[in-house]
């Protein structure tokens, strides 16, 4: 029938099968093929009814995504699948892996739908910056009701195939053989000689109270995000219009958000996540790893790689820290298991898989160690000398240093090809970064295990060179100091942080700073001999510090911390700010917001785009896919890059000039890389 559809008799029954690797997506090609599957079903005589079922590691994945931006091809998806609600036979969804997007809107617009136990369901278009847009949010309230329908599109996380069945999306489970059952099903209701057509259904009377506050809170977590307020419009639509009404509404938001830059921008994300996965080099495999430091970020990187079933060693030569250390991994553990989100016995064999130790030459037989202790360069060189020795030659020695060179730190040891950096993000349980330094002398085999075994621990790696701060962190700097700069010119840290969050940054810089303790940044820049010449820089961070005010942990920083409620401003900051001004000489003024934003995010954009030009950043996608997903930048901007390349890099240049005129070339110099591809009129992206 065609390279990615076939139909397969099966007694009574036509076997509509997908095969488009990697996820059958619905391309062009597979629209085609299983309209040609529906009409050589329906012509063939001898077929009572159908199934569709896909080859592979999925059901239908969504729509191809890779096609977004191109001419539309016929058949469109809306229209195949009233098509296949209208089929004269019956036809029944086979599910196993993911059916989601497109791929749930085909299953629901089949008359009855199978599922393997480990299936997921989902609409997660919203994701994408996009709606449902062949009928799902007008198909799916009709089966599981307006509540849970919102709960789906809006949230757009997927349900277990069990929660399916019991919403009345999914109608059996397969045990066994899921075309065997689907098959089945499919034959029982031709010979029944009644089915189920999800449109024709009514949509269960909602409770408009409890419906608001479903739809109040899902749009609250999406705040400034688009497309959440369309699919709440498109699937309330579902009970006030008739089908075909609804389905006009629905296709209208689709194309609302299909041409909105947000979901432009959210789609880059999506392939820029998976692309920086790819790098040359054999990964080795690792089961057993050593992590040396039990402090914060030591704990949370054993947490990590024990919830990937990996061996752990866990080695502090403090005893008293390795265990606090220890302490942290245990009531880490035993909060999942009282929240009832871990088993007992969960508990003890992710626990069996550690062993703690004050002793470095416990690493002996570990095959990557990751080194976490205290950010100082000559306690880190100690450090891995000793561990050099005592590992075996072929082991891999990582540095979860934060901005320290990593070259000397492998020039400690006799392996340097074997050394490289693995940064992750604080709590590292949780931040799903790491960006995997790349020293001189590192191996692409090195950097390959790296890569993968950050993924193996779900997170998304991305490859950096060597340079102070590397990527995220460096630019972090240029991002604070322009946010500390504009303190000392009449801002406060909370207007700042409040026209960033307003902007879509997940939390303003003040209040960032005050999380991380100001401490750790204050004693960084005094070990630091590369710091700009500038009296200003960082200079009210430095005196909250001296005046003990180190952020949350000591209750006081940018802000109050009280033991109770929410942090409050602090007059006291604001006088302190005023006498630094008037110590370095600088008059305060009304800060716009509009100013705020652009200087804080241009500031980030210039160093970015100075990376690029050193080499220390591999790509703008790399870039992008750091500060979403290390530093709050907000997803449907798609990135700093992302975000200058949409605005115009001509725009930015000029922008960027204009500020130097009264900020100084000294940080307002557009950089080289940025200046050329405007006059060329190149972009940053192919
Ligand atoms: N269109 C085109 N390509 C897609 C795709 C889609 N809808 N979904 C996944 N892919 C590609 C990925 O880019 C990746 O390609 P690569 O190997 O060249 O990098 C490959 O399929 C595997 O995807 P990946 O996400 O790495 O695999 P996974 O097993 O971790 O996850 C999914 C599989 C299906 C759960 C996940 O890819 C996903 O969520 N896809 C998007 C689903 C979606 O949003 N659908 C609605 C679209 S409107």
């Amino acid at each position: 029938m065609s390279d990615v559809v076939s139909l397969i008799i099966d007694g009574d029954v036509g076997v509509i099968k997908i095969d488009n690797p990697p996820v059958n997506a619905t391309s062009a090609a597979v629209r085609q093929g299983l309209l040609q599957g529906l009409e050589a079903l329906e012509q063939a005589p001898k077929l009572s009814a159908g199934v569709i079922i896909c080859a592979g590691r999925t059901f239908v994945a969504g729509a191809d995504l890779k096609e977004f931006g191109r001419p539309p091809q016929l058949p469109r998806l809306p229209e195949l699948l009233d098509r296949f609600e209208r089929a004269s036979k019956p036809l029944v969804a086979a599910i196993h892996g993911t059916a989601l997007g497109g791929g749930l809107e085909l299953a629901l617009a089949c008359h009855a739908r199978v599922a393997q136990p480990g299936a997921r369901l989902g609409l997660p278009e919203v994701k994408l910056g996009l709606i449902p847009g062949a009928g799902g949010t007008q198909r799916l309230p009709r089966l599981v009701g307006l509540e849970r329908a919102l709960a789906m599109v809006l949230g757009g996380e997927p349900v277990s195939a069990m929660e399916a069945v019991e919403a009345g999306l999914v109608d059996e489970l397969a045990e066994q053989d899921l075309l065997e059952a689907a098959v089945k099903l499919a034959s029982s209701l031709a010979r029944a000689g009644r089915w189920r057509r999800t449109g024709d259904l009514a949509v269960p009377t909602p409770d408009a109270g409890e419906l608001d506050k479903v739809a109040g809170r899902l749009l609250a977590r999406a705040r400034g995000q688009h497309a959440p307020a369309r699919a709440r419009d498109a699937v309330l639509a579902a009970a006030s219009l008739p089908l075909g009404e609804g389905l006009a509404l629905e296709r209208k938001l689709f194309e609302e958000c299909r041409t909105d830059a947000q979901s432009a921008a959210l789609r880059h994300l999506f392939f820029a996540e998976r692309a920086t996965g790819k790098v040359e080099g054999l990964a080795a495999p690792l089961n057993k790893v050593a992590v040396v430091g039990a402090g914060t970020m030591g704990s949370g990187i054993t947490i990590a790689l024990l919830d990937a079933g990996i061996e752990v060693v866990l080695i502090d030569t403090d005893a008293d820290s390795l265990e606090r250390g220890a302490a942290r991994l245990r009531t880490h553990y035993q909060g999942l298991v009282d929240k009832g989100r871990l088993g007992a016995a969960q508990q003890q064999a992710l626990l069996a898989r550690l062993v703690v130790a004050t002793d470095p030459r416990e690493a002996a037989a570990a095959e990557l160690v990751i080194e976490a202790v205290f950010e100082d360069l000559s306690i880190k060189q100690a450090l891995f000398a000793t561990l050099d020795e005592v590992t075996a030659a072929s082991a891999w020695l990582a540095t979860n240093t934060s901005y320290l060179d990593v070259d000397a730190i492998a020039s400690a040891t006799q392996r340097p090809d074997r050394v490289l950096g693995l940064h992750f993000f604080s709590p590292a349980n949780v931040m799903k970064l790491v960006e995997v330094v790349r020293a001189r002398h590192t191996s692409s085999d090195a950097l390959a295990t790296g890569v993968a075994l950050a993924r193996r621990l779900a997170k998304i790696p991305v490859v950096v060179s060597n340079a102070t701060g590397f990527v995220g962190n460096r630019m972090l700097q240029a991002y604070g100091r322009e946010n500390q700069q504009l303190l000392l010119e009449g801002a406060t840290p909370w207007q700042v942080d409040a026209a960033l969050e307003s902007w879509g940054m997940a939390m303003g810089p003040n209040a960032v700073l005050d999380l991380a303790g100001m401490d750790i940044g204050y004693r960084a820049r005094r070990a630091r001999t590369d710091l700009p010449d500038d009296p200003s820089f960082f200079r009210v961070a430095d005196a909250l510090v001296e005046q003990g005010r180190l952020g949350r942990k000591s209750g006081r920083g940018n802000y109050l911390y009280p033991a109770e409620g929410p942090r409050q401003p602090d007059p006291e900051v604001v006088q302190l700010i005023e006498a630094e001004a008037r110590r370095l000489g600088i008059e305060r003024r009304v800060v716009a917001e509009t100013e705020i934003v652009e200087r804080c995010i241009l500031a980030l954009v210039n160093e970015g785009a100075r990376l690029l030009e050193a080499g220390v950043a591999g790509s703008p996608a790399d870039i992008d896919v750091i500060w979403v997903n290390g530093y709050g930048f907000p997803r449907f901007r798609g990135g700093p890059m992302w975000y200058a390349a949409q605005r115009g890099l001509t725009e930015v240049v000029a922008e960027t000039r204009r500020i130097g005129k009264t900020q100084g070339a000294l940080y307002w110099t557009p950089a080289s890389l940025l200046v050329r591809l405007a006059q060329s009129g190149e972009n940053l992206y192919p």
